[in-house]
């Protein structure tokens, strides 16, 4: 049975993205795990990122078909060896309206529904969500062993974490007692920046042991890496350095 993660902060430009593609290609291609990666954010950044294509390509063959049929093998697609992934594109914004207007259900156990049939085919299954506390957030918590709580130093993002965390906890309380809160991830920090430093000791004295002690940097290489992609990318090792470390403290935990 997959180990399924999400990674998740309502705030946006958090890393969510950039960290759950990282997480996936480390552990399908360091580990040598076979991992699934879900996009749940109509924005299908995670898409463009693992497949280096116009999200567009893949219209009428997302998650959200998935979704809409309660089968996700039907519309996996294969990324690199030992990668897959669930697409997405704009349309799966409609996800809300279909959920309160077509379905009949538990509105909050779609995607884990739709998971059941290829369980057994991963060791990993890593989610990115939208940045916001809507039904693809609330679907992926409930579809998860653990969640992620990713912390960019900024006051909005300060001030989004508490909430996050409450809902992780509703969601614990409602529809999957058994999810963990693997931990917050600090990201995007600047080292020489003393607001940066403030807002990552503030959250170290507030969550203490929930923060990962791997603090992502921001690094030029890891901020190209939308434009250069994963394959032939001479500076993609130097890049993961502190990625490594991170999925070291990550697999312990979950
Ligand atoms: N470690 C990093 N170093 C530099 N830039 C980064 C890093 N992580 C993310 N970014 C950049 O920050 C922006 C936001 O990241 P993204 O993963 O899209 O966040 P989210 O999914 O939370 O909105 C993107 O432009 C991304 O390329
Ligand atoms: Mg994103």
């Amino acid at each position: 049975m997959a180990k399924v993660i999400s990674f998740g902060i309502q705030k946006g430009g958090s890393s969510k993205t950039t960290t759950s593609g990282i997480v996936a290609y480390i552990l399908s291609q360091e580990y040598g795990k076979k991992v699934l990666a879900v996009d749940l954010d109509s924005q299908g950044n995670l898409t463009e990122l693992l497949t280096q294509q116009d999200i567009y390509n893949f219209h009428e063959k997302t998650v959200f078909e998935a979704l809409k049929e309660k089968d996700a093998h039907k519309y996996v697609h294969n990324v690199s060896e030992g990668l897959d992934l669930l697409t997405a594109e704009d349309h799966l914004a409609r996800f809300p309206s279909w959920l309160y207007e077509s379905y009949r259900g538990n509105r909050s156990l779609v995607l884990k529904e739709t998971l059941e049939n290829v369980q057994d085919e991963y060791d990993y299954i890593i989610i990115d969500t939208p940045p916001a506390l809507g039904d693809q957030t609330i679907n992926a918590l409930a579809a998860s062993d653990a969640v992620v709580a990713m912390f960019e130093a900024s006051k909005f993002c300060y001030s989004a974490i508490g909430r996050f965390l409450e809902t992780c906890i509703h969601v614990q309380e409602l529809v999957n007692k058994d999810m963990k809160i693997a931990g917050i991830l600090r990201s995007l920090i600047d080292a020489r920046r003393t607001d940066n430093k403030a807002l990552i000791e503030l959250i170290e004295e507030e969550y203490g042991e929930l923060c990962f002690e791997t603090i992502m940097t921001r690094t030029a290489a890891i901020g190209r890496l939308s434009i250069n992609g994963f394959q032939d990318n001479p500076e993609l090792n130097q890049g993961l350095k502190l990625y490594r470390e991170f999925v070291k403290e990550l697999i312990e935990r979950v």
